[in-house]
């Protein structure tokens, strides 16, 4: 079974988490409640405890840097889904759509001052640094993704540079802070990292990707081309058609309030002219250079399960199945 070799680290993680996600307060409670009843993948808390165990051995700073950095995607992915209008993630409605955008901004908030005290708490070296640079690189990417929306001449390498900051970032952060929380020294940790941010780029490409699918997600579909928001699967369409039929893919894409058939058209496009296989292709061929990588760590269970997280995002079966 996958993860055995941090079973013990997840049970303790999932015990601390619904610690962190309480509060005085009943109102501030019920919200948390609602966060904790959420199906979560976890992938962030995995790779730092995988890094950790890789590492030499979790330890008491690997629990707590796992509870921050998923109390960090939390928090981004509150303020996201008001940003997208997103109205489900997880299986469940978004927090803006069972309430509004100010509780959702108001949550995030209070996730990030969780941050700040177990930030407090934590006797990491260079943890402030890490942390304050992460979500510095988040927003910035946020922010460089809002300035291109609609923009369908997006390069490869500006959507790269987006996703390297919005995504890659914080998983880099915590391969890093997963081997650092187990002693590594300074060659060590950017080894990790760079293996980070690696993996940040593959994994937002499949998250790219899975706009184009139902997936066991639970988040709805389409959400980029509605939101006007420019990913790979785009781009390589753009690059793929000829120029009449651009100019027709591009009067689709740009019109105001598309309907669902309008969106499925856009995403049947897509398909058709191959882009999606051909993103697909992509994610595979990261996938065969993150697995050859991930050979140059140590042989353990935590290599193992890291080598699963790998095969199971670059699985494209659903969405190429349809
Ligand atoms: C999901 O991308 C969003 C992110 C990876 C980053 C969100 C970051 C911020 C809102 C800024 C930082 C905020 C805080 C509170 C630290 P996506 O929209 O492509 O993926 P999705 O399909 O999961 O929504
Ligand atoms: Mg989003």
């Amino acid at each position: 079974m996958a993860f055995q070799s941090i079973a013990k680290e997840l049970s303790e993680f999932e015990r601390d988490f619904a610690g962190v996600l309480d509060d005085r307060d009943a109102a501030v409670r019920f919200l948390l409640q609602y966060l904790a009843g959420q199906h979560a993948g976890r992938l962030r808390p995995k790779v730092l405890l995988l890094t950790a165990g890789m590492q030499g051995g979790t330890g008491p700073e690997s629990g707590r840097m796992a509870l921050l950095v998923e109390l960090l995607h939390l928090a981004s992915l509150i303020h996201d889904d008001v940003i997208d209008n997103a109205s489900e993630r997880r299986n469940q409605q978004t927090v803006n759509a069972v309430w509004d955008n100010k509780i959702a901004v108001l949550l995030g908030d209070y996730l990030l001052s969780k941050v700040l005290g177990l930030m407090q708490e934590s006797s990491l070296p260079g943890l402030l640094e890490r942390v304050s640079s992460t979500v510095q690189q988040l927003t910035s990417g946020e922010i460089t993704q809002l300035s291109q929306y609609n923009n369908l001449d997006l390069s490869e390498s500006d959507y790269i540079r987006i996703v390297s900051l919005k995504t890659a970032s914080l998983l880099e952060t915590s391969f890093r802070l997963g081997s650092l929380s187990a002693g590594a020294d300074m060659v060590q940790e950017s080894a990790y990292g760079s293996f980070g941010q690696r993996f940040g780029l593959f994994f937002q490409l499949k998250d790219d990707l899975k706009d184009y699918a139902v997936t066991s997600d639970g988040k709805g579909i389409y959400n980029d081309i509605r939101e006007g928001n420019v990913t790979l699967p785009v781009i390589y369409t753009m690059q793929s058609l000829c120029m009449t039929e651009r100019a027709d893919f591009r009067h689709r894409y740009l019109q105001v309030g598309k309907s669902e058939p309008d969106l499925s058209a856009i995403a049947g496009t897509v398909r058709q002219c191959g882009a999606l296989a051909h993103a697909c292709g992509q994610l595979r061929q990261m996938e065969e250079e993150l697995l050859q990588d991930c050979a140059r760590f140590p042989a353990s269970p935590y290599r193992d399960d890291l080598e699963y997280v790998i095969r199971e995002t670059g699985d494209c079966g659903p969405i190429l199945k349809l």
